[in-house]
Order: structure tokens, then sequence, then C-alpha cells
């Protein structure tokens, strides 16, 4: 690269098979993206698509840094993340005579970044991607990784692909317009990344709080590129989801049943995750895999950060169904990632009924 763009921000770089894929993260780093673009090889027709929402708080920005874009805007509700939506991209795309050599930059959060992100995986067969994410939740988890798709009347998630991103722009200050919960959202998947690979990082947000929640850099960076580390390091080894990725399900069995439990209405997809991460913990210490200071340490963790929506009106059954709906059940086994210490996991998949049910309870569902 004959562009020095390592001065400001910070490179990891994912080594998925299918596709390399560059993150860079820094302050001010959506400032540089036609830099970051250019050096990466990214085509010249770049056809941003946000939502109104993000695009009347950062547009101006983006169209600073990227010229006079005239964006394809969709709505960025979850009900909107479907194939309606991505045929709307299409054919902003068709009529603005979009080739193989162009690519989309999603500008969003992992709404948008999920719907751009397929609308690129199947458009000619597949154009390039670049996400910019504009969400905590997006910056370390969705826009990594190359999972996109939107979801299907009948469920969530159900139509996608593996699309890598060539290049992923995360500038930290676009988080400063997002509201508390949704930071709080994405800070529980910061959370995940301490249980499942880096006691560091876990006692690091643990220690300071109140530093990331007023988003200071010099607390939240570190945060963002640790996690970004780790998740690309996990794609990098398994892509497909054959193995190892499965770690980054810890929390997301529980977490899952209860957003589809309550129709993906009550709980932000983070908030889900905490409680799925306290069920996977009461289970681990149940099993005498875990010591129970560690389940502790986050439970106060998750209890410091601020409260959870209620689920005391949710019945067991209802979620038990839901958990053997969902595709973490292989060949009609039930996949569990647990964390064995803070920074450890292990994979089981002989977790009964029983027990789910009487971790279910101490979370405090009704029977
Ligand atoms: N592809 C993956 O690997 C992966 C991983 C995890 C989650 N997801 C998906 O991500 C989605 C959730 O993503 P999300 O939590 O980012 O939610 P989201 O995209 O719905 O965004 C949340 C809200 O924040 C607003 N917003 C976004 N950026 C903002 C900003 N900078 N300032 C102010 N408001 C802003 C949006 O308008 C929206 O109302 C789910 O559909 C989930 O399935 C995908
Ligand atoms: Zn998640």
């Amino acid at each position: 690269m004959s562009i020095d763009i390592s001065q400001e921000q910070i490179r990891v770089d994912v080594n998925a098979g299918s596709h390399p894929s560059t993150i860079w993260i820094g302050d001010g780093a959506a400032d540089r993206l036609p830099v970051l673009l250019d050096a990466h090889g990214v085509g010249a027709r770049r056809f941003v698509v946000s939502s109104p929402v993000i695009w009347r708080l950062h547009g101006d920005q983006v169209r600073r840094a990227l010229g006079s874009v005239e964006p394809i805007l969709i709505a960025d509700g979850e009900r909107y993340k479907n194939l309606q939506s991505v045929s709307r991209i299409y054919e902003a795309l068709i009529r603005a005579g979009a080739d193989r050599g162009s690519a989309i930059v999603a500008v969003g959060g992992g709404v948008i970044g999920d719907t751009a992100g397929f609308a690129a995986a199947t458009f000619l067969r597949g154009i390039t991607l670049v996400q910019v994410p504009t969400t905590l939740l997006a910056q370390v988890d969705s826009s990594i990784g190359g999972k996109v798709g939107v979801n299907h009347a009948l469920g969530k998630n159900l139509i996608g692909a593996f699309h890598q991103p060539a290049v992923v722009v995360i500038d930290p200050l676009l988080l400063r317009t997002l509201p508390r919960r949704e930071f709080r959202s994405g800070l529980y998947e910061v959370i995940k990344y301490g249980m499942i690979a880096s006691r560091d990082l876990f006692d690091r947000i643990a220690g300071n709080t109140k530093a990331i929640f007023a988003r200071d850099p010099a607390a939240l960076v570190p945060a963002i590129v640790e996690s970004c580390r780790i998740k690309a390091d996990v794609v990098s080894q398994d892509e497909r989801e054959s193995g190892l990725r499965r770690i980054l399900n810890y929390g997301h069995t529980v977490g899952h049943a209860l957003e589809a439990a309550t129709k993906y209405t009550r709980f932000r997809h983070g908030e889900a995750i905490a409680y799925g991460m306290l069920a996977a913990a009461d289970l681990a210490v149940s099993r005498g895999a875990l010591a129970d200071r560690g389940r502790q340490a986050l439970v106060q963790l998750i209890t410091k950060l601020g409260p959870l929506p209620p689920l005391a009106d949710l019945s067991i059954a209802e979620v038990l169904e839901a958990v053997r709906r969902d595709k973490k059940v292989i060949n009609g086994r039930l996949h569990f990632v647990i964390a064995v210490a803070i920074g450890a996991t292990a994979e089981i998949n002989d977790v009964t009924e029983t027990e789910l049910r009487d971790v279910l309870q101490h979370l405090g569902l009704k029977g």
C-alpha cells in the first residue's frame, strides 16, 4: 500500500478462506473513507445504502467524504430486514446502471449491514461490500465475519449468505448519537467476547464502565479493537461455523429463544444475550464447570450496566419451545456454549431439558 493510512487507524485482518477482509478502526475513520477504499481497490462506483435516521445524523459527513452520493435509503427496523428491502436495493442499483465493478457501502447498524450485505452478496452474483457500522453492536459484531441475510415472515435470519466485506471502516465517533439503550445492547456483546476469550477485556469494561458510557475514546476504542480482534481471529479459523465459530454463540441459545418468544419486540439483541449469558453461567456452575465467583462477576457487571427488560411473565414452556426451533439444534442435539472461566469456553451437546428448565427458572421465568 502506497498511502500511509496506519497513522490514526488500527488495522485488523480477517483471513477468511473465501475472501480477505480488512477492518480499520479509529476516531475519524469515516472521514478517511475515500483513502481507505482506494487503498483496498474498491471500485469507483460506490452505492451507499443507509436508513433515513442514520442519514439525517451522519449523511453530511459521509457525503463530504465520498463526494455527492445519492444514498439508497431503506427503513432500519428489524421488520424491514426482509426481501422487500433487498429488492428495493436491487432496483436502485439496476436503475443507476450498477455493474460488477460497483460496490455497496452499508452505513448503519446491523439491520442495514445485514440487508445491504445480502444485496451485495447476490446482485450480479456478488459485488464488493464495504461496511461502515454505526451502532456498537455492528462495530464489534455484525459488520465482521461476512454473515449477511434477512428475515422471512416465518423466521429470523432464515435467508442469507456468507459474503466477506472487502473493508470494514469503524469510526467510534459515529456512536456519539447512539441512544444509550442501543449502546448498552452492543456492550453486552463486548462482555461476551470477554467471557469467551479475554479476562482482560472483561475486567477493563468492569473497571471503566463510566468512561465507556461517556464514550471516552481512551476507554472505548481499545474495547472495540479487542472485540474485533477476537471476532476476526475466530472467523479466520472457521469462516463457515463448522466448529470454533460457534463459541461466538455464547449466550445466544437462551438469548435467541427469549427474542423469539417475545417476537423481537421486547429485547434489544444484546439485552437478550445478557440474559442468555447469565443462563449459560448458571448452567456451567451447576455442572461444576465454572466457579461460582465467575458467575457472580458476570452478574455484577451486567447489573452494573443497567436494567434489563423484565421476563417474569414469560413461561418456561414457550421459551423451551423456541430453543427447540433454533438453528443450534444439530441432529437433534442442543449445542450449548459455556464459559468454564472468564475468558475460556467449552462446547457441550448433552444438555437435558430438565437442566434447561432449571436454568430458566433461576433466571426468573414462570413455571
Ligand atoms: N451478521 C451478523 O453476524 C450479525 C451479528 C449480530 C447481529 N446481527 C443482526 O444485527 C441486527 C441488530 O443490529 P443493531 O443492534 O445494530 O440494530 P439496528 O440496525 O436496528 O439499529 C438500532 C437502532 O439504532 C439506530 N442507529 C443506528 N446507528 C445510529 C447512530 N449512529 N446514531 C443514532 N441512532 C443510530 C437505528 O436507526 C436503529 O433504530 C439484527 O437484525 C441481528 O440479527 C447480525
Ligand atoms: Zn449476538
